[in-house]
């Protein structure tokens, strides 16, 4: 492990390209097993935890840091994204990370924006994606990028943006994309808040309020035995309790097609909830067993 080893920065295409030809070389020409942990930065102990597991998983990581604008939608945070690129890397130097790559707009996208595009089917209209139009062709746009500059064995997703994860998978598959996925679970704060970096607009108030999602998914969990309706009914009471929690969505999906399961399902299945608390939006999923 080359922990507290601080990460090289690499911010082009090229210079990255040339790092990975000579570590193959420094290698022998044996192939070293590369995982690829892409991220918008602004780094919490939630990425910390995925950048831990591709450590475990490779010989050499390299975590990508770009706020890709082709996911952004108009009127959303894009200007404001924190941009924390020192204390990331810092941060990163502590897992032990070898690479960051922080291209910039104009490497990623030297003619504006991509007139080319991954689009992202009907699961990526529905949920995210239908209060986030394009969010998700933008999303899977800039990854299937980076898989082609880094060309990873292994690429990294957190299991807190289920969707994403689905959508990413469908495309690793569709496109016959070389690398396989690691699903890293959700990493949550003692009294059960996912974190997330919009975590960092609560007030102490919202921040005590939003473990209602959690809590939610934690009760319809005990209760899913009985069935699709008992197990929503029990996370929307659980929710709707918090006059600061505004649900958006609760509902409970096939982890097979990611679409809503009819209501006498049973078997696997995963329950995701999104809210506003103040004007955060937060989501958050669980699986939970409906037999
Ligand atoms: O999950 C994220 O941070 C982004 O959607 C990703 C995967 C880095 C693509 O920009």
């Amino acid at each position: 492990m080359n922990v507290l080893t601080t990460p090289e920065v690499i911010d082009t295409i090229g210079a990255l390209r040339t790092r990975l030809t000579g570590e193959r070389e420094r290698r022998g020409g044996a192939a070293p097993r590369l995982v690829l942990l892409p991220t918008m930065g602004a780094l919490h102990a939630g990425h910390l935890a995925l950048a831990r597991r591709a450590r475990e998983l490779g010989d050499i990581v390299v975590v990508s840091i770009f706020v890709n604008p082709l996911q952004f939608g108009a009127g959303e945070d894009l200007a404001s994204y924190p941009r924390t690129l020192d204390a990331d890397v810092a941060a990163l130097a502590t897992v032990g990370v070898d690479i960051v790559f922080a291209p910039t707009g104009r490497v990623m996208y030297p003619h504006g924006k991509s007139s080319t595009k991954v689009t992202a089917g009907p699961v990526g209209a529905i949920l995210e994606g239908a209060a986030r139009p394009g969010h998700f062709d933008g999303m899977l746009t800039v990854v299937a990028k980076l898989i082609n500059i880094v060309d990873p064995d292994v690429v990294v997703f957190g299991q807190k943006d289920a969707q994403q994860v689905f959508l990413v998978e469908t495309m690793l598959e569709d496109l016959d994309f070389r690398p396989v996925i690691e699903v890293v679970p959700i990493v949550r704060e003692d009294g059960g808040l996912a974190l997330s970096s919009r975590n960092r607009n609560l007030d102490e108030a919202q921040r005590a309020a939003a473990k209602a999602l959690s809590a939610g998914l934690v009760a319809a969990a005990s209760v899913a035995g009985r069935g699709v309706a008992a197990a929503e009914q029990a996370a929307r009471e659980t929710i709707d309790a918090q006059p600061l929690v505004k649900l958006d969505y609760l509902v409970v999906v096939d982890p097979l097609t990611f679409l809503p399961v009819a209501a006498d399902h049973h078997g696997p299945a995963r329950m995701l909830v999104a809210a506003l608390v103040g004007s955060t939006r937060l989501i958050d999923n669980a699986a939970i067993d409906l037999n």
